[in-house]
C-alpha cells in the first residue's frame, strides 16, 4: 500500500508494506508509479518526500518472490516499471526528497538515487546486493549510483553487493546527511524548498539534471537561456526587490 500525506505544500509519499520490509511487488509500485504521477502533475505539490513505514526498512527491493518466476518479457516489463518510477522522482517539477529510515536495498537503493535529496537515519544500509541474486540492477542502480557516487565507488558496490552503513553512505556522498528521526530532517529541509520560488526550483533541477550528460556547451547555452527566460517572472522580480528593499521575499509561482 501507497500512503500520500500532504501537509500544505509537502507530500509525504510512505510505501507500506511491512511484512516483507516494504519490497515492491507489483501492486506496490504500481500504486507508487500512478501516485507519483499524480503529484508530478499536481501543481499545488511543492516538494514530495519518499520514505518507508516503520522502523526497519525504506525498501528491501523488488520483491525477490516474485521475480523468481519471471520471464524475459516480464522482467523487461517489470524493469521499465520501476524506471517509471524512478523518472517520475527525476523529473517531476517538485524537488523530491528520499528518507532512508532503514535497508534500503536494490529496488529501494534505486529509488533513493532517483530523488534529488538523500538522507538516511543512523541505522540506514544502502546497496545493490542484485549480484548476490545473479542479476543486475534493474531500476537505474547501473546508472544513477555513479552519477552520484562516481564510477569508482558504484563499480565496486555493484560488484560486490556490498551494503554500506549510514556513516559511509555519507561519506561516499550516496546520502547529503545523517538524522534521526529522518523524517524530521526531510520535513525541514521540505519546509525550506517550499518557501522558494517553484518556478526557479524546477528550472534547476532540469538543468541540473542535464549537468552529467550530453553537450556541456548547449547545456551551458540552455543555462544561460533560462536564466535570461527567468526575468520576465513576477518571482524573480520579487527576489530581486525585497533584497534591494531590505525584507524578506514571497514567492507566489508566477
Ligand atoms: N523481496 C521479497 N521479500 C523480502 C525482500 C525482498 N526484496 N526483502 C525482505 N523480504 C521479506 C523476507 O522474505 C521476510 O519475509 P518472510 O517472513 O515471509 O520470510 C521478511 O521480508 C523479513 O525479512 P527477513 O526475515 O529476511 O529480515 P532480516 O532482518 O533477517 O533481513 C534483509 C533483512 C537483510 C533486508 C533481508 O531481508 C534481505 O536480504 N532481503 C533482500 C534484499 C535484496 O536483495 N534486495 C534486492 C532485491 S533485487 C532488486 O531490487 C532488483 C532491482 O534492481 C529492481
Amino acid at each position: 500500500m501507497i500512503l500520500v500525506d500532504r501537509e500544505d505544500a509537502v507530500a509525504v509519499v510512505t510505501v507500506d508494506r511491512q511484512d516483507a520490509l516494504n519490497a515492491l511487488d507489483v501492486a506496490t509500485l504500481t500504486e507508487l508509479r500512478d501516485r507519483l504521477r499524480e503529484l508530478a502533475a499536481d501543481d499545488e505539490v511543492r516538494v514530495v518526500i519518499l520514505t518507508g513505514a516503520g522502523e526497519k526498512a525504506f525498501v528491501a527491493g523488488a520483491d525477490i518472490k516474485y521475480m523468481s518466476g519471471l520471464d524475459v518479457d516480464e522482467a523487461k516489463a517489470w524493469g521499465a516499471l520501476g524506471h517509471e518510477a524512478g523518472r517520475l522522482l527525476e523529473t517531476m517539477p517538485a524537488p523530491t526528497i528520499a528518507a532512508v529510515n532503514g535497508f534500503a536495498l536494490g529496488g529501494g537503493c534505486e529509488l533513493a538515487l532517483a530523488c534529488d535529496i538523500r538522507y538516511a537515519a543512523t541505522n540506514a544500509k544502502l546497496g545493490q546486493p542484485e549480484v548476490n541474486l545473479g542479476i543486475i540492477p534493474g531500476w537505474g542502480g547501473t546508472q544513477r549510483l555513479a552519477r552520484v557516487c562516481g564510477l569508482g565507488v558504484a563499480k565496486e558496490l555493484i560488484f560486490t553487493g556490498r551494503v554500506v552503513d549510514a556513516e559511509e553512505a555519507l561519506r561516499i556522498g550516496l546520502v547529503n546527511a545523517v538524522h534521526d528521526p529522518v523524517l524530521e530532517k526531510a520535513r525541514e529541509t521540505a519546509a525550506l524548498l517550499a518557501s522558494k520560488s517553484p518556478i526557479a526550483l524546477r528550472l534547476m533541477k532540469e538543468l541540473a539534471n542535464r549537468a552529467l550528460g550530453g553537450d556541456h556547451a548547449a547545456n551551458l547555452e540552455a543555462e544561460g537561456d533560462t536564466f535570461g527566460e527567468l526575468f520576465s517572472s513576477e518571482d524573480a522580480r520579487e527576489g530581486l526587490t525585497a533584497f534591494v528593499e531590505k525584507r524578506e521575499p514571497v514567492f507566489r509561482g508566477r
